[in-house]
């Protein structure tokens, strides 16, 4: 069985009482929670982190290229927070270990304020996802597990 890595960045640890109005009122417990279900509909095991440090989530990247290397995992799922907008260091890290990554964000990061609408990760990311609230960490399982029939 694969592993689906799902990475969270800076501050999705306060989701549930963080701007409610914006990210809804899901703790990351309850995004743990219906990822794993997610990752047991699609026969995969789930990799759930969250750091506040880019140095960490750059760690991690690396050590899941080292895992792709040697074919237990299936992917990377990347909500890398306000990083997204300021991180050369995660692009440089998604770039150099050549993962299969998907960029999520809960909010529509298009329809919000201009710095929010630049990010470092797309150009390196396999696919795209915002806007669907928590419901698209289930839907970027779904579609990490459409990648692997290609
Ligand atoms: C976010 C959007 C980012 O702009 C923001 O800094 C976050 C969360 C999202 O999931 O919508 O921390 O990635």
């Amino acid at each position: 069985m694969k592993t689906a890595l799902i990475l969270n960045g800076p501050n999705l640890n306060l989701l549930g009482t963080r701007e409610p109005q914006v990210y809804g009122p899901y703790t990351l417990a309850d995004v743990q929670a219906l990822s794993q279900q997610a990752c047991a509909t699609h026969g995969f095991a789930l990799d759930f982190r969250q750091s506040n440090h880019e140095g960490e989530l750059v760690d991690w990247i690396h050590e899941a290229g080292r895992s792709q290397a040697t074919g237990t995992l299936a992917g990377v799922i990347l909500n890398a927070g306000a990083y997204t907008h300021t991180s050369i260091a995660l692009h440089d890290a998604i770039k150099g270990t050549g993962i299969t990554l998907i960029e999520l964000h809960i909010s529509n990061v298009f329809a919000r304020e201009a710095f929010r609408q630049h990010s470092y990760i797309s150009p390196v990311a396999k696919a795209v996802m915002c806007g669907f609230g928590v419901a698209g960490y289930g839907l970027a399982v779904a579609a990490l597990a459409e990648m692997q029939s290609k």
